[in-house]
């Protein structure tokens, strides 16, 4: 493990069996997540984020068959046992899931569950816990927080919900937060919110996944950018070089289909994740497809960057 990386995932690879077939949702994934940053993993719908997210928490469900490793701090949470595993999700690993009103307990109230954490994983009491939850619902603009505190989360707007749900998630100061499309369902003023809660995240030290497919949000709280295709990472790159210079087809096709950009569309459609993938996943709907794109193409490094992308073979100039 190197010494900056808080995470390091190699050959994860997690599929699921349907009748007949074989649905291979990450696909030999590795990834490193360096400590401090905020990385955001964008890709269309079906591509394999959440799972991946979910595979770092271990909360796939047992039909889920795993490979690889993951390697968090010095342990592998894959081969962690359910004990440990608890100890991490919620102490050291936040999850935020897609979904607010799924994370929270509907006969609980509200103060109750953000204190949960502070409680099972530092030695507060419930009231010193109570004091804090109320403290964090403030700082994440849910006031007056003695009113809210003592409300059930049926009294909760989506926008509040999603924003005392990153209240319980911070409430130990997580050491890694992963966000699974925190920006989902959320109105353009709430979004800047949303924005400066995650930058401020950031500054309080916590590495941040943020898994999204909004590429405006990404553009204002990334630092990286970790490009999914058909459970396969495309690019990896910084945030300033994805959207000045986005190097994968796919990518390029992503930033050229932002409004600003004219929003042209990317041809086609991705390929049916339960079929058998060979080469490129992209060839199908890339204008540069040749027949080299058939045979298994790996991540190229370029400069700082990662692309999977046969135009890059050899391609690993200084920037
Ligand atoms: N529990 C599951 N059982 C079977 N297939 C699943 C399950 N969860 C996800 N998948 C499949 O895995 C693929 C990736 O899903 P997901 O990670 O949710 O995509 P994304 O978050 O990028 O939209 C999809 O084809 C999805 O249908
Ligand atoms: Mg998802």
């Amino acid at each position: 493990m190197k010494m900056n990386n808080i995470i390091e995932i190699s050959d994860l690879t997690v599929s699921f069996k349907g009748e007949g077939y074989l649905l291979t949702a990450v696909d030999n994934l590795s990834l490193s997540v360096i400590h401090g940053e905020t990385l955001a993993i964008i890709g269309e719908s079906g591509s394999g984020k959440s799972v991946l997210g979910l595979a770092i928490l271990r909360l796939l469900p047992d039909t889920a068959a795993i490979s690889g490793s993951i390697i968090f701090q010095t342990q592998d949470i894959l081969t962690l046992s359910e004990g440990m595993m608890e100890k991490i999700r919620g102490g050291k690993i936040a999850w935020i899931p897609q979904n607010p009103k799924l994370g929270f307990n509907p006969s609980m109230k509200i103060w109750k569950q953000v204190s949960e954490p502070i409680v099972l994983h530092t030695d507060s009491s419930w009231s010193e816990a109570k004091k804090q939850a109320i403290r964090l619902l403030r700082q994440y603009s849910i006031v007056p927080p003695e009113k809210w505190a003592e409300e059930y989360p049926v009294a909760y707007s989506g926008g509040m919900l999603q924003r005392a749900m990153l209240a319980m998630g911070t409430s130990t100061i997580p050491s890694v937060l992963i966000a699974d499309e925190p920006t989902k369902g959320i109105d353009a003023i709430n979004k800047k919110d949303v924005i400066e809660m995650f930058n401020t995240q950031k500054e309080r030290g916590i590495t941040q996944i943020i898994i999204t497919h909004d590429l405006d949000f990404a553009s204002e709280v990334a630092d990286r950018i970790a490009v999914m295709y058909c459970g396969q990472i495309v690019e990896l790159t910084s945030v300033e070089r994805f959207f000045t210079t986005p190097l994968h087809p796919y990518s390029v096709g992503l930033v050229n289909s932002l409004p600003q950009r004219g929003l042209s569309p990317i041809p086609g459609t991705s390929p049916a994740m339960h079929e058998k993938q060979a080469g490129c996943r992209f060839k199908s709907r890339c204008s540069l497809c040749s027949r080299v794109c058939s045979e298994e193409i790996p991540l190229f490094p370029v400069g700082y960057d990662n692309v999977r992308c046969i135009q890059y073979h050899n391609r690993n100039w200084a920037w």
